[in-house]
């Protein structure tokens, strides 16, 4: 069986990272891609990996590119194409200069990869998976983006250090847009089966949920430019799970068609991910108040969504 072929779109910070996981992980061929005046540098990020694949055994190739007819036949297309935050920036405020961009990656996706598994990372990314998919005119099942898997890592890593708990026994799930609003579900979340409010006072439950709404601003206002390599181990998960049909329940941002009481756009909701892409997407009971967040968190993404329409 041909090896499969993951193509990533943006060799900057989130880029190199995506493409070393695949190496590490062996899921395929990697194709980084950029734009012409970043080929040569793409072109040297996948030598660095090639090399370090060579130290791990693995004949896998990795290809840096500028030329798009060398991402034909991608199983994955992982997106990233775009300008990160800069201090004391929000996420909505990259919508200018992020959509040409998409719409571009979405011309040159649909011409060249139309049959990948396309998975959004670039911000605001409730607003920008939306416009690869109305661009690329795939089906749902096909685009999705990534963010409840990064915010639920988020929150699982702050929950474990505040009580103690692995990280591994931490089931919880991040909804809603990809925003200082997203809904932590708190009703969900447990300890291995124990309900979370049992174990955590409230108070500190409630600094726990802010500090996870601000987590990527956090990081941020340290480093001066966003994350990556949480957003990167994020997108990878989501991606084995469509290549090795793993079905597995994560918190991504699918195309809503009445689910949730919302129509005509994407926000972070349950999904099962396996070969079929985004196979369902689940609906969970929420509380008054977690409802009431979602509403708020929905509106939002709606915002930036209409700026997006009226653009086109
Ligand atoms: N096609 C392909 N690549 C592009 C295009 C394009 N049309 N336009 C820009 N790029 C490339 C840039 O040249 C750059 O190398 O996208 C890359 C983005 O890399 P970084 O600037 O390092 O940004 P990164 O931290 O990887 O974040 C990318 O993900 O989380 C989001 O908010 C973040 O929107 C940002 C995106």
């Amino acid at each position: 069986m041909a090896r499969k072929k993951i193509a990533l779109i943006g060799a900057g910070n989130i880029g190199g990272e995506l493409a070393n996981l695949c190496v590490q992980k062996q899921l395929g061929d990697v194709i980084l891609f950029d734009i012409p005046p970043k080929e040569s540098f793409a072109k040297g990020k996948a030598l660095d990996l090639e090399q370090a694949s060579a130290l791990l055994g693995s004949d896998a190739k990795v290809t840096g590119t500028s030329n798009w007819a060398d991402c034909a036949g991608a199983d994955v297309l992982i997106i990233t194409a775009g300008i990160p935050r800069k201090p004391g920036q929000s996420r909505d405020d990259l919508v200018g200069t992020n959509v040409p961009i998409i719409r571009d990656v979405a011309d040159n996706a649909k011409k060249h990869c139309p049959n990948a598994f396309m998975i959004v990372i670039s911000n605001p990314l409730d607003a920008m998976v939306y416009e690869l998919m109305r661009r690329t005119g795939k089906p749902k099942s096909e685009v999705v983006g990534m963010a409840g898997v990064l915010d639920s890592a988020r929150f699982n890593l702050f929950l474990a250090r505040e009580t103690g708990a692995s990280v591994k026994d931490i089931r919880s799930m991040v909804l809603g847009g990809h925003g200082d609003d997203m809904v932590p579900v708190l009703s969900n979340c447990t300890i291995n089966g124990v309900p979370l409010t049992q174990l955590i006072a409230k108070d500190k439950l409630d600094a726990i949920v802010e500090r996870t709404r601000k987590g990527g601003g956090e990081i941020v206002g340290l480093m001066g430019t966003s994350a990556y390599y949480a957003p990167a181990a994020a997108s990878v998960a989501m991606a084995e799970a469509y290549l090795y049909d793993q079905k597995r329940l994560l918190p991504c941002a699918a195309y809503l068609e009445g689910e949730y009481g919302y129509r005509d756009f994407f926000m972070g909701v349950p999904c099962v991910i396996g070969a079929g892409g985004v196979e369902k997407v689940v609906e969970i009971a929420l509380t008054a108040e977690e409802k009431v967040m979602l509403e708020k968190s929905a509106a939002s993404v709606m915002s930036v969504v209409e700026v997006v329409k009226k653009s086109s």
